[in-house]
C-alpha cells in the first residue's frame, strides 16, 4: 500500500435497496462493480415476506445481473405480525435467507406491513435466537407525537433494548446508525450486537440538508442529525470496533419522486459509495480501517467468509461525480456530497 493507492479485499454492502423489474436492472450494476455481495432490502411492493417470495425474487436479481457480473444478493425477510416462524428457520437453514428486517409500522418508505405489536412476533425471535439469524432493525418509533430527529434514540430505551433483553441471544443489527446515543448503545452490546453505518451520515448533517434551499437528494431515513452526531458516527466507523461496518442504503428513487412538493426519502450512493468513505477515512487519518469496514467486519458477524477478490483506490485530482444514472424507470440523480473527493476505484 503506497500513500496514494490502497488495496482491498472486495467489500460488501450490508444493506442495499435494489428495487424490482426496470429500476433493479438500472441499478444493480452500479453495486455489481464494486460489492460482491449485499444484504437485500425486502420492502418491495409486495413485501419480500416468505421464503418463497425471496427466492422469486433472489432470481429476478441474478437474472437482472450482467454479462460476465459476479455478485451475490443475500436475501432478507420482511417481518409481519404474521410471519411464520417455521418458514423462517426453513429459509434460513436453506442457506438461501441470511437476516430478517423489522420494519416498525409506518417508520419509512414501504414499511405500511411492518410490526405494530413487537410482543407478537416474538415466537420469530425466539426462532431466530436459536438458530442465530441476525434480526436487522430499522430503529425508529412511529408514534406521531415523537420529534424525527429524536426517534431513533427514543426506539433504542423503548424498543430495541427491551427486545432484546427479553430475547437473550437474539443477533441484532441497528441498521443505518445517525445518532451518538446509537453509536453508543451498539459498542456495548457485544458479539450479539451489530449497526451498519451509511456514506450520508458520515459525510452529511441536517445543514447539509437545510441551510441554504432544500436539498431533496439529502434526504432519508433516518433523517440526517444534528452535526454534533456525526463526529460520533465517524469515530464508530473509523475506530476499529468490529461492531461498525458498511450498509449504504443506497435506496434509488426516479428524480421526479425526489424533487416533489411530497418527495420520496432515499440516497442513491452506490456507484461512489467506497470514493466516499475512502475520503472520509482517509480525513480521519485511519485510511488503515477501511478495509476492516467495508470489508472484513460484516462477514464476520455474518458468520460469512471474506472475500477473495480484490479492489484498489488511488487518490487523485477531485472526482467527477456522475449527476444521475439513466433506468427504463426514469433517472436516478447520484449522490454527491458537494464537496471534492479524491479517491477512485480502479
Ligand atoms: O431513506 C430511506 N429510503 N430509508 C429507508 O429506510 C428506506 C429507503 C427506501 O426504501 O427508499
Ligand atoms: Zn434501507
Amino acid at each position: 500500500m503506497t500513500e496514494d493507492r490502497i488495496t482491498l479485499k472486495r467489500p460488501d454492502d450490508w444493506h442495499l435497496h435494489l428495487r424490482d423489474g426496470a429500476m433493479m436492472e438500472g441499478v444493480l450494476p452500479h453495486s455489481a462493480n464494486h460489492f460482491a455481495r449485499a444484504i437485500i432490502m425486502p420492502n418491495l411492493v409486495p413485501p419480500v415476506v416468505t421464503g418463497a417470495d425471496a427466492i422469486r425474487y433472489r432470481d429476478r436479481i441474478l437474472g437482472a445481473l450482467p454479462e460476465g457480473a459476479v455478485f451475490e444478493p443475500l436475501m432478507t425477510l420482511y417481518l409481519t405480525q404474521e410471519t411464520d416462524p417455521a418458514d423462517v428457520r426453513n429459509a434460513a437453514e436453506s442457506g438461501l435467507v441470511k437476516a430478517v428486517k423489522l420494519y416498525p409500522a409506518g417508520a419509512t418508505t414501504n414499511s405500511a406491513s411492518g410490526v405494530h405489536n413487537f410482543d407478537g412476533v416474538r415466537a420469530v425471535f425466539e426462532t431466530m435466537a436459536e438458530i442465530g439469524l441476525p434480526l436487522c432493525v430499522h430503529g425508529e418509533v412511529t408514534r406521531p407525537e415523537v420529534d424525527i430527529f429524536d426517534r431513533e434514540a427514543i426506539f433504542i430505551d423503548e424498543v430495541l433494548d427491551p427486545i432484546r433483553r427479553a430475547t437473550p441471544g437474539l443477533r441484532v443489527v441497528m441498521e443505518h446508525i445517525t445518532t451518538s446515543e446509537a453509536a453508543a448503545y451498539a459498542s456495548e452490546g457485544g458479539s450479539d450486537l451489530a449497526a451498519t453505518i451509511t456514506v450520508q451520515h458520515l459525510m452529511l448533517d441536517r445543514n447539509d440538508m437545510l441551510v441554504g434551499g432544500i436539498r431533496p437528494h439529502f434526504y432519508c431515513l433516518p433523517i440526517l442529525k444534528r452535526g454534533t452526531h456525526r463526529p460520533a458516527l465517524i469515530k464508530a466507523a473509523t475506530g476499529g470496533n468490529p461492531s461498525f461496518f458498511l450498509g449504504t442504503d443506497s435506496a434509488p428513487h426516479a428524480t421526479d419522486t425526489k424533487e416533489n412538493a411530497c418527495g420520496c426519502a432515499g440516497c442513491f450512493t452506490a456507484p461512489v459509495a467506497l470514493s466516499c468513505l475512502a475520503e472520509v477515512f482517509d480525513e480521519a487519518g485511519a485510511l488503515d480501517r477501511l478495509e476492516g469496514f467495508v470489508s472484513l467486519n460484516g462477514p464476520k458477524y455474518y458468520g460469512l467468509p471474506v472475500n477473495h477478490e480484490q479492489i484498489t483506490l488511488e487518490r487523485g485530482a477531485p472526482i467527477q461525480f456522475p449527476e444521475a444514472i439513466e433506468t427504463d424507470a426514469g433517472a436516478v440523480t447520484v449522490f454527491n456530497p458537494d464537496r471534492p473527493v479524491h479517491w477512485r476505484v480502479l
